[in-house]
């Protein structure tokens, strides 16, 4: 059993830590909603046999229930709103697919579980392109330095041509997709994928075969290039030169391009029919970084063989709503975690004792014992752990906090009946911490109705469902005529205060924020008043 205070114990020999960082790949989908995500990732647990046959899997409710659906709300809406982590073994290598909502309103959440992984794969709808969602969290994943692969999925169905799409992600993003694998055959008839070599080179052909309802994995048969041209002729032919023509444009694989961030490896695919998955997981082992070092507070590196340190990215409450738990889903930096272990929260300085460690996936949990840098285990019942939170043992080190997005919507929330107002207090503090929406107050508003700001009005749906479902309490939501917010500062609050059509808070972290009715009435007051703080806040989605 490890001691936080001992690193003898703690530290496992580097060289066994080593080779467990080295076999992890921890990444996240990226995506438009509808794009495949769901299908992808259960296309990926049968290919990692987590799961023997996908089932009703590609039947509504069956693929839904394998993804989180613990709120009523994600079961209407067929959205996921909770993170949670699927780990399987893929050859040597341990792969950790980090679940993200599925819709713009929570993209907070998934800016913060991008937080934790080391590579992301953005999952493209052949037939739809770049759409807006994944534009933005494409967005995001640059502006984290996460090396990007690109899945573009759907090819059974009719869509574009392959490079054309490549060439709208060149325009739109500045990122030059470099394919691994052409398709053979045109969208809406996929034969199989041409694997391009080092120089654009066809290097051989994967034929697949299809399987009822995509519901087991494809079998495929690989032939030489010249076992292709004779066996699919033309569509063969159309292939190998599509890979010469990007060739000759540059747009051929290069590894230290790739991670950092100026190429994606693009892999044609149907997670349907489970086409090209095998592949990616071929290039998430291949190619995908492992953990690495990361940089705390102070600038300096905590490097992934250093004592056990983690941060938190998520929490998550209401997941079973028999137990009323609190999972706090943390991210392993570096050293060894083993289950029982005290722990430090940087924040607060006091130990926490890890006795209750999990990884969750949909409904299923299984107790974790030992985890190691890029595994996500979830902490139960971890009330003070908030997102952007560090733990750690032996050596101190603090991770800089996760920076909350610029929201766009706020409500003024009440509890119906005065009589709840003692758990609507403490459901409101609840949710606050848990990121599910900010809080805000003044001193002209006070506390008891306080002003709830969102990326997404569909977090104030969570915060009204969990009120209820879980605190019992009833409440009302008036939507504020603000559509902008601003940081500023206890200096220029008073003369923003006096303008009209502008209020100032404060919100839980300390920031205070100036709420606009829109960039006009922003760019009036900035003109009339130059000298007052007015700054943007938080890349990722400002205006
Ligand atoms: P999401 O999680 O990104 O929101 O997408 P999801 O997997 O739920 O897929 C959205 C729709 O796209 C589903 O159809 C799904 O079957 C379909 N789909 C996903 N991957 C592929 C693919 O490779 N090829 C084809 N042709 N379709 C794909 P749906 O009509 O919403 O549901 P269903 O009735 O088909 O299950």
């Amino acid at each position: 059993m490890s001691s936080p205070t001992s690193s003898a114990t703690t530290a496992p020999t580097p060289g066994r830590l080593g080779d467990e960082v080295a076999r992890r790949r921890t990444f996240a989908v990226i995506s438009h909603p509808d794009a495949g995500k769901s299908t992808l990732t259960e296309a990926l647990a049968l290919h990692a046999k987590v799961i023997s046959e996908a089932g009703a899997i590609h039947g509504k409710s069956g693929r839904k229930s394998t993804v989180s659906d613990w709120m009523e709300m994600e079961k209407a809406r067929g959205i996921s709103v909770s993170s949670t982590a699927l780990q399987f073994e893929y050859g040597d290598c341990v792969i950790n697919l980090v679940d993200t909502p599925g819709h713009s309103d929570f993209s907070e959440d998934t800016y913060r579980v991008l937080t934790a992984v080391d590579a992301a794969v953005m999952l493209i709808d052949a037939a739809k392109g770049l759409e807006p969602q994944t534009l933005k969290l494409f967005q995001v994943a640059r502006d984290r330095g996460i090396p990007v692969i690109t899945v573009i999925n759907k090819w059974d169905r009719p869509g574009r041509e392959p490079l054309e799409l490549l060439d709208e992600i060149i325009e739109r993003i500045g990122l030059t997709p470099t394919p691994l694998f052409l398709p053979v055959g045109i969208a809406g008839d996929f034969r199989g994928l041409l694997r391009r070599g080092e120089d654009g080179a066809a290097t051989e052909y994967i034929n697949f075969t299809r399987t009822a309802g995509g519901a087991t994995i494809a079998p495929e048969e690989h032939y030489s290039p010249e076992q292709a041209a004779a066996k699919e002729g033309d569509v063969w032919t159309t292939a190998a030169e599509e890979s010469e023509l990007l060739s000759a444009a540059g747009q051929d694989h290069d590894q230290e391009l790739f991670l950092a961030g100026h190429t994606s490896p693009v892999i044609y695919a149907s997670a349907m029919l489970n086409f090209g998955v095998r592949q990616l997981l071929e290039t998430l082992v291949e190619l995908a970084p492992a953990p690495r070092s990361r940089k705390d507070v102070n600038g300096d590196q905590r490097e992934t063989t250093d004592p056990f340190s983690a941060v938190i990215f998520k929490v998550q409450a209401g997941m079973d709503t028999a137990h009323r738990d609190r999972l706090a889903f943390m991210r392993i930096v570096s050293g060894e975690f083993e289950r029982g272990m005290v722990v430090t929260h940087a924040q607060t300085g006091r130990p926490f004792a890890t006795k209750y460690a999990l990884t969750v996936f949909g409904r299923e949990r299984t107790t974790v014992d030992t985890a190691y840098p890029g595994d996500v285990v979830g902490l139960v019942n971890a009330t003070a752990l908030a997102p952007g939170h560090t733990l750690f043992v032996d050596k101190k080190v603090q991770f800089p906090p996760i920076p909350s997005f610029a929201p766009e919507h706020f409500a003024i929330l009440r509890a119906q009946s005065a009589g709840k107002y003692k758990q609507f207090r403490k459901a409101i503090d609840q949710l606050d911490s848990e990121g599910v929406v900010q809080v805000l107050r003044n001193d002209v508003r006070g506390d008891a109705s306080p002003v709830l700001a969102a990326v997404g009005p569909m977090q104030f749906e969570v915060v009204t469902a969990r009120m209820l479902g879980e605190y019992n309490v009833e409440t009302n939501l008036d939507n504020l005529p603000y559509q902008l917010a601003r940081r500023t500062d206890a200096e220029s609050a008073p003369e923003l205060a006096r303008q009209r059509g502008v209020e100032v808070f404060t919100r839980t972290d300390g920031v205070m924020l100036a709420l606009f009715g829109d960039k006009w009435k922003l760019a009036y007051v900035q003109k009339e008043h130059p000298n007052l703080t007015l700054e943007p806040l938080v890349a990722g989605n400002d205006q």
